[in-house]
């Protein structure tokens, strides 16, 4: 029997449920009463405050699990909610969302030629503009006191423009299967330990080195000053910013109402980035060739892959302003999420309301995604006007990492630090972390990864290049049927 160096997959086992009764445990475990001092929401994490005599409306899409639906519905009227109203894309935007399957990994690129990437102001649940819809709903509705919407980000927030405070959280429990995720049971004291651990040596950091089985190998260095300024501003809760450029662009520092002055830090990445999963779902292997940050070459990605190529021979003359060379795409994202349970979700991967419907899986500690496209150098209307002058879209595309290696080298010495080994993160098996796990629980249990993807050849039986590459879908597909976890 062949002997790998990677874990070998596994999955997360949720069943469906059958009743409200079946939801109640965890919509109490969600659901927390807002009190002056509260503790931020994270990105990650979805919790249901509420205070006594709340309107609340949530904004969900058609698939939404019934009862869940009513076991939130029940808890948050309990906490004191007078009235609890789901409300659908159809009534907000007058029609439905369309489906997605993550066989369809390309559309990443297409998302991106409309101008709804990653890092523009559409909404990441469905692509509608749900956030600019509910905010004109709200204004003839203003009896309703709290909105739950979308996955995540800062995106929505803006757009909520002077209903801002009444953004409450996020909504991404239509799916039963994300729902009951322990994921979201995570002691926080101990998540909020585990993610200081992780960036703490980013500050000490001269080199950088990202390393994947799949074939990403990319290296950058730094200096003392540059080092900092990423650590300083490395920290966004279960979604960790592991690449200088994207949290000392103008772009990120104008939200953060931080001094815009100093320029971003371009780390000048080179080498490739390799993989065969984006938000949006699978592609046949593609491999990314960045020189100096820029993107110079892709081989491969087949859809995906024609796409991008097919924007870079386009805008071959773009120049960002600010950027030290022409170039459409830039490596601008490497986000390392911290979600110990999360996992790839199986009961709508296929058939899916939300426009990124492979984004649950990145949401799993130690997976990476890499990000490729431009960020506003100083901020973000000098940006959207050079998009308007030139005909051209910003906003940022991406390849999944499941098993990198992400490595600092600390300044002065010539120890090599893995941040992240293999996929695993070196917090995770920290003896002074496991000790504080066994406050809440078996750290074996509680810092275990639920979710370990199958890659053929890399972490089970087959190989990778002839297995896997050329059609990840078909490969899954094919372990479904044999009653493989995928
Ligand atoms: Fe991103």
């Amino acid at each position: 029997m062949a002997v790998y160096s990677y874990p070998g997959p596994r999955s997360a086992d949720y069943k469906k449920p059958s009743s409200v009764d079946d939801c109640i445990p965890q919509a109490r475990a969600l659901t927390a009463k807002l009190v002056p001092s509260d503790r931020p929401t994270g990105p990650v994490v979805p919790e249901f405050r509420v205070r006594k005599g709340d309107r609340l409306l949530i904004v969900t899409v058609p698939d939404q699990d019934k009862y869940v639906a009513e076991a939130v519905t029940q808890v948050l009227t309990e906490g004191g909610a007078e009235e609890v109203r789901f409300i659908y894309p159809k009534e907000l935007t007058g029609r439905d969302p369309e489906r997605y399957s993550v066989e369809d990994g390309w559309r990443e690129v297409a998302l991106y030629e409309e101008g709804k990437a990653s890092g523009t102001t559409a909404d990441l649940l469905t692509g509608m503009g749900l956030a600019e819809a509910t905010t004109t709903f709200l204004d003839t509705h203003p009896e309703y006191t709290g909105v739950f919407l979308d996955v995540a980000g800062g995106n929505s927030t803006r757009a909520f423009g002077k209903h801002r405070d009444k953004l409450r959280g996020t909504w991404p429990c239509n799916n039963w299967e994300w729902f009951l995720s322990r994921a979201h049971n995570f002691p926080l004291p101990l998540w909020e330990e585990m993610e200081r651990r992780i960036l703490e040596p980013l500050a000490k950091a001269s080199e950088v080195r990202i390393t994947d089985p799949e074939g990403t190998n990319i290296e950058f260095s730094l200096t003392a000053e540059e080092a900092i300024r990423w650590y300083n501003n490395a920290f966004v809760r279960g979604h960790l910013m592991m690449n200088p450029f994207q949290v000392t662009a103008g772009e990120f520092h104008g939200r953060l109402g931080y001094d815009v002055r100093t320029p971003p830090v371009f780390p000048k990445a080179n080498g490739v980035l390799a993989g065969t999963a984006n938000h949006c779902g699978f592609f046949p292997r593609i491999e990314l060739y960045f020189e100096r940050d820029r993107l110079v070459e892709v081989k491969g990605g087949g859809r995906y892959g024609d796409g991008i190529r097919e924007l870079m021979d386009k805008h071959n003359d773009i120049q960002w302003p600010g950027y030290h060379d022409k170039g459409l795409f830039w490596l601008c994202d490497t986000a390392l999420c911290t979600a110990v349970g999360a996992f790839r979700r199986k009961s709508d991967l296929f058939e899916s309301y939300w426009v990124y419907p492979n984004l649950p899986e990145r949401s799993r500690a130690g997976v990476f995604h890499l990000g490729f496209g431009s960020r506003a150098y100083r901020d973000e209307k000098t940006a959207d006007q050079y998009c308007r002058e030139h005909g051209v879209q910003r906003g940022h595309i991406h390849v999944h990492n499941y098993f990198a290696t992400f490595e600092v080298r600390l300044r002065g010495t010539d120890y090599w630090y893995k941040i992240v080994d293999k996929g695993q993160l070196a917090a995770l098996s920290d003896p002074e972390l496991r000790a504080m796990a066994a406050q809440y629980g078996h750290p074996d249990e509680l810092l275990k990864y639920d979710w370990i993807p199958p890659l053929p050849g890399i972490n089970c039986e087959g190989d990778y290049l002839k297995d896997y590459a050329p059609d990840p879908t078909a490969y899954l597909k094919k372990r479904i049927e044999e009653g493989k976890t995928i």
